[in-house]
């Protein structure tokens, strides 16, 4: 499955190898993306997987849940409508073709 990600230098990536199943962040942190930390691998504590879903693709991509929502506040400052972490986001079907940006951090 397709995702088009931007990295924290403005450089876009096309992956066309997600598999199902995955998390957002596992899939650009294997491939190096630029500005996905993820320090705590994943376990929606740290919110240096920070990125902003595309709008078109963000009610497909679907809310945080309430764990996600109060780590979104660590990043507040860098807060848009379209913020997740994408330690939280797992690639489906749905989201093959998926658009997003790192956010700063
Ligand atoms: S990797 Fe830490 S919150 Fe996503």
């Amino acid at each position: 499955m397709k995702i088009i990600i931007t990295d924290q230098h403005g450089e876009q990536h096309e992956i066309l190898d997600a598999n199902e199943g995955e998390t957002l962040m596992q899939i650009a942190s294997a491939r190096g993306i630029a500005g996905i930390l993820a320090d705590c691998g994943g376990a929606c504590s740290c919110a240096t997987c920070h990125v902003y879903i595309d709008p078109d693709w963000s009610d497909r991509a679907g809310p945080p849940n309430d764990v996600e929502e109060a780590m979104l506040d660590m990043v507040a400052d860098v807060l848009q409508p379209t913020s997740r972490l994408s330690c939280q986001v797992r690639m489906t079907r749905e989201l093959d073709g998926i658009v997003l940006r790192v956010a700063p951090n």
